[in-house]
C-alpha cells in the first residue's frame, strides 16, 4: 500500500484540465453498450471504478475498440459497439470495485434481464447499503436479493425472470442519483411509464444521457419519468472534466493568497456547480468561462485568483449537488475564518468510509477545531494547521482533501494507503507534484 508526502507551499499557478466525468463515465459505458449501433466515447475516465463498469458492460456482450489510454491506466477513447438493449449472461460474478454507483446503475439494468446475474465488490462497496434500490426494484417485480452481510448489502442476485418488469411510480426516501437512475434505467426495459421523485434535486445525468441518446423522457418539479420499450441510437459523447476532481485544486487555490490557477474544460452542469457557488459564498474570486453546453453536459473553464475565505453555512438543498465535495470543503472550512457549518448531511456516512467521522479525525489530526454531529459537523476556521501522519480509509476523496490540506500544514503531511486515488482521478499524484517544489518529491 503507498503513501504520499507533502508540506506547504506558498504558491500555486498552474492550469490544466483533470480527467473525464466519473458519473458522466459510468453512464457512457451503459448507454453505449445498450444502444443500436455504434458509439464514439472520448475523455472517458480511465479511473479503477469506471474500468469496473467498462468490464461490467464487456461480460454481458458489449464489444469496445480502445482508441487512445492514459498511459498505465486505461481507455480514455473508444468505440463502444452497442447491442440493441439484448445483453447476454455474464460467466462470472460481476465485480464493480469500489463503485457503489457502478453497482446501482448496473442493478436497475441487470435486474431486468431474462437471465441471472451477481453483483459484487470490495469491503467497503459489500458494506454499503443497496437495500435502497432493492425495495424499489422489487416492487418493479424484479428477482433480486441481497447476499451479503449485514442484510441487504452485496453481493446481489439479480434477473433471471422471463416477465418485464413492471412500471412503478417511486417517491425515494433519499435524495440519490445513483437510486434514480437505478430506476430509470430498469424502466427502460419495463411496461409503460415508471416515474422516480426525488424529495430535492440530485445530479441530472441520467436525464442528461438519455437525451443524448434519443430516449425521451420528463423531468418536471422533481418528478422523472422514462417510459419503457425504447431504444438508445447510438452517437458520440465528449465527456468533460470531472468537477468533483477538480474540487481540490479550486479550494487549494481559492485557501492561498497570490495563487493563479485554471481548470480547463470542466463540467458544469448546474446540478454539480454547487461546490463553486459555495466556494464564491466563502468570498472566492473565481471566474467562469462557458466554452459550450454541447451534448447536453456543459463545461468551461474555471479560473481562480487566491485569497481568504470565511466560513458559510451550507445549504440542506445543496448538499446533494456537492455530496462528494465536502470532504475538501471541510477542508476549506478548517482555512477560513469563521464557522463552517455542514448539517443535514447523513448520507455521507455511507459513502466509500464513513465521511462524517473519517473527516472529522483527520481535521482533528491536524489541530483544526471540529465538532461532529450525526448529520455533519461545524469547523471554527482560522486555527493553524499543522502536518500529521493521517489514514485515507480506503477513501479516494479523503486521501485526495487531506493531501490539500497538507499543502497548508506547518511540517511533513504523510498520507497512508493512498492506491484508492486511482478510483476516481488517475493522475491526481502527477498534479500534486507539479504544484509541490522541486527539492519536495
Ligand atoms: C453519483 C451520485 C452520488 C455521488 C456519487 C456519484 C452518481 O451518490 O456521491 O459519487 O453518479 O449518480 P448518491 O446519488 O447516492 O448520493
Amino acid at each position: 500500500m503507498s503513501s504520499i508526502k507533502v508540506s506547504a507551499v506558498d504558491r500555486l499557478n498552474a492550469s490544466f484540465e483533470v480527467p473525464g466525468d466519473k458519473s458522466i463515465s459510468h453512464r457512457a459505458a451503459i448507454m453505449a453498450g445498450l444502444a443500436n449501433g455504434s458509439t464514439q466515447v472520448d475523455n472517458y475516465l480511465p479511473s479503477e471504478d469506471c474500468l469496473c463498469t467498462l468490464n461490467a458492460m464487456a461480460s454481458l456482450g458489449v464489444t469496445f475498440e480502445v482508441l487512445d489510454e492514459m498511459d498505465g491506466y486505461g481507455p480514455t477513447s473508444m468505440i463502444i459497439h452497442g447491442q440493441s438493449m439484448q445483453l447476454s449472461a455474464p460467466q462470472e460474478d460481476v465485480d464493480c470495485g469500489n463503485s457503489g454507483t457502478g453497482m446501482r446503475l448496473l442493478a436497475g439494468m441487470l435486474a431486468a434481464q431474462p437471465f441471472e446475474s451477481v453483483l459484487t465488490g470490495d469491503a467497503s462497496l459489500c458494506s454499503r447499503p443497496m437495500g435502497r434500490i432493492i425495495k424499489p426494484l422489487l416492487q418493479m417485480g424484479a428477482k433480486i436479493q441481497s447476499e451479503g452481510k449485514p442484510e441487504g448489502c452485496a453481493p446481489l442476485r439479480l434477473g433471471g425472470s422471463e416477465e418485464k418488469l413492471s412500471a412503478i411510480s417511486y417517491e425515494m426516501p433519499v435524495a440519490s442519483a445513483q437510486v434514480k437512475s437505478a430506476i430509470l434505467l430498469a424502466g427502460l426495459f419495463a411496461e409503460y411509464e415508471t416515474t422516480v421523485i426525488q424529495p430535492n434535486e440530485t445530479r441530472d445525468h441520467t436525464e442528461r444521457i438519455f437525451d443524448h441518446f434519443q430516449i425521451s423522457s420528463t423531468s418536471k418539479n422533481n418528478h422523472i419519468a422514462v417510459h419503457g420499450g425504447q431504444v438508445p441510437t447510438a452517437r458520440d459523447l465528449h465527456i468533460p472534466g470531472d468537477i468533483s476532481s477538480a474540487a481540490f485544486w479550486l479550494v487549494a487555490a481559492a485557501a492561498m493568497p497570490g495563487a493563479q490557477l485554471t481548470i480547463k474544460k470542466v463540467g458544469l452542469n448546474p446540478t454539480r456547480t454547487a461546490v463553486i457557488d459555495v466556494l464564491i459564498r466563502m468570498g472566492a474570486d473565481i471566474q467562469i468561462d462557458v466554452l459550450s453546453d454541447d451534448q447536453g453536459e456543459p463545461y468551461g473553464n474555471v479560473r481562480v485568483a487566491g485569497g481568504q475565505l470565511q466560513g458559510t453555512t451550507i445549504l440542506p438543498e445543496e448538499v446533494p449537488n456537492l455530496i462528494d465535495e465536502i470532504p475538501v470543503l471541510a477542508v476549506a472550512g478548517a482555512l477560513a475564518s469563521g464557522r463552517m457549518i455542514i448539517r443535514n448531511a447523513k448520507e455521507l456516512r455511507v459513502k466509500e468510509s464513513d465521511r462524517i467521522t473519517t473527516v472529522v479525525n483527520n481535521l482533528t489530526a491536524m489541530g483544526a477545531d471540529v465538532t461532529e454531529f450525526e448529520d455533519g459537523m461545524e469547523i471554527t476556521g482560522g486555527k493553524p494547521l499543522h502536518a500529521a501522519e493521517m489514514e485515507s480509509y480506503g477513501d479516494h476523496r479523503i486521501a485526495m482533501a487531506f493531501l490539500i490540506a497538507g499543502l497548508f500544514a506547518k511540517g511533513e503531511t504523510l498520507m497512508h494507503n493512498t492506491d484508492c486515488i486511482n478510483t476516481s482521478y488517475p493522475g491526481f499524484v502527477d498534479h500534486l507534484h507539479s504544484v509541490l517544489p522541486a527539492s519536495s518529491h
